[in-house]
């Protein structure tokens, strides 16, 4: 992936399209099988920067972990198998591998330190560190302004007893640091949801026959016994989906199919948002596989003229807050973009979480659509947006987070000229083959 992304306006995409695996599922897939005993086999594994980076501090604790096309091969050590790390740990870019990794660093018996880049570097952990402290964890951070504590952190593995938490943020990463942190507490762990958030943890912990039982949004764990590898199908990501899917809709003469799309209900929010903005997304094939549903998931573009002669994408703009946010949150600025092209107002609120992204996302994605033309602006907790404007080409800064970095390019494909996105290599922590795959659709298109 060159360091510059150039786009240029297209007039259609056709054809099918297979995604990488899921982001969360692949670290999940990682860390359980690095702590079953024996060999587990993931295939539609995600190689992208972040899924590497879990997989290298596991091989850092010892853990002999082998890449073979799209396939992980893992042999486990028991989940008391890992060594103590020579050096400090390092997540990269991947928040996701910070915080689940610390709840299960917390309860080994070793010391570790672990850390990532510049932006890890700003990310919250109080919010891990306040509940894995009750279960007894030792973790030192570095103290920052409100009280807020950032990497790197300082792990001393320690006896940990399980409590009874109320989350305070929805996460699905604070619940899965706790869950892993469960792995090795005393007694019972029991966490409650203010809101449903991914739960892939809770799946896969299921998957591998960890006993887990859930009551509305209450979670339950005991400490298991060993548990024994497995192989695991990783669906396609459907935030990466997320970007085919809004191209399709918004560039004329569009016709695409995407296969094996993961299809957990905690993370298909972003299809409801659509559907209610008037988008006709057709799902096939549904199947469930290692504890995970997917299916093929089909969008055709038809062009509506509007009034003011700028063609909409055919969709009008909602109002999205509340308990969806969670479900969405990764894909709130591609939602932007398709927002632009939708005609009336969208807004988008209590999503005040997106500020501690890998960029504050509510600044990012307004900023950068707004050098596209775009009519956006900045609320504290979200985000209105008024369409349809036509977008115009635009130099874009991505700030280094992936997800800016791919809705500005879906923008670009339908702005008035040439689009360039700069530090563009931040695609590959979440999605390697982005690029080839629009060029793919592109191609296609062009001989239909
Ligand atoms: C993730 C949870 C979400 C999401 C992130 C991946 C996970 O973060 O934004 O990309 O794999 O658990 P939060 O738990 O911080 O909301």
């Amino acid at each position: 992936m060159p360091k510059q992304l150039k786009i240029s306006p297209v007039q259609g995409l056709q054809g099918e399209v297979s995604l990488p695996g899921d982001k969360s599922i692949s670290h999940r897939a990682i860390m359980l099988s690095s702590l079953a005993s024996g060999e587990s086999i993931l295939h539609n594994f995600l190689q992208s920067e972040d899924c590497i980076a879990t997989a290298n501090c596991f091989r850092e604790m010892g853990i002999q972990i082998k890449f073979e096309g799209d396939k992980a091969f893992v042999v486990g050590k028991g989940l008391q198998g890992l060594f103590r790390p020579s050096k400090t740990l390092d997540v990269g870019n991947s928040g996701t591998t910070m915080r689940l990794l610390s709840g299960m660093l917390a309860g080994q018996k070793f010391e570790s330190q672990i850390t990532g880049d510049s932006s890890i570097q700003k990310r919250p952990m109080k919010r891990i560190i306040a509940p894995l402290s009750l279960m007894g964890a030792k973790i030192e951070g570095i103290q920052g302004a409100k009280n807020e504590i950032f990497p790197p952190l300082k792990i001393t593995g320690t006896k940990l007893s399980g409590i009874e938490y109320n989350l305070k943020v929805a996460s699905a990463q604070v619940k899965s640091a706790i869950l892993l942190a469960g792995l090795y507490a005393g007694g019972q762990t029991t966490i409650i949801e203010p809101i449903q958030t991914r739960d892939h943890t809770e799946r896969m912990f299921g998957f591998f026959g960890i006993n887990l039982t859930r009551f509305n949004r209450e979670i339950s764990i005991e400490a298991p016994n060993d548990f024994v590898g497995r192989e695991i199908f990783v669906p396609g990501d459907i935030s990466s989906a997320a970007y085919f899917i809004v191209s399709a809709l918004i560039v004329p003469n569009s016709n695409i199919t995407i296969k094996n799309i993961g299809t957990n209900p905690t993370r298909t929010g972003f299809l409801q948002v659509l559907k209610k903005m008037g988008a006709q997304i057709e799902i096939a094939d549904e199947e469930v596989l290692s504890g995970e549903p997917r299916a093929t998931i089909k969008i055709r573009k038809q062009i509506v003229a509007t009034q003011n002669l700028v063609p909409s994408a055919g969709l009008k703009g909602i109002e999205i807050g509340g308990e969806i946010i969670p479900n969405i949150i990764d894909e709130i600025p591609i939602l932007a973009v398709l927002a632009t092209q939708a005609e009336g107002i969208t807004i988008i609120k209590d999503a005040v979480e997106l500020r501690v992204k890998e960029s504050d996302r509510i600044k990012t994605t307004v900023s950068e659509l707004k050098k596209m033309g775009a009519d956006i602006s900045e609320k504290e907790d979200g985000m209105v947006i008024h369409g349809p404007t036509k977008l115009k080409g635009a130099k874009i800064q991505s700030y280094g987070d992936h997800r800016i970095a791919m809705s500005t390019a879906i923008a670009g494909l339908v702005a008035e000229s040439e689009t360039i996105i700069e530090e563009a290599a931040c695609i590959e922590t979440s999605f390697p083959g982005f690029e080839a795959r629009i060029q793919q659709l592109i191609t296609n298109s062009l001989y239909i």
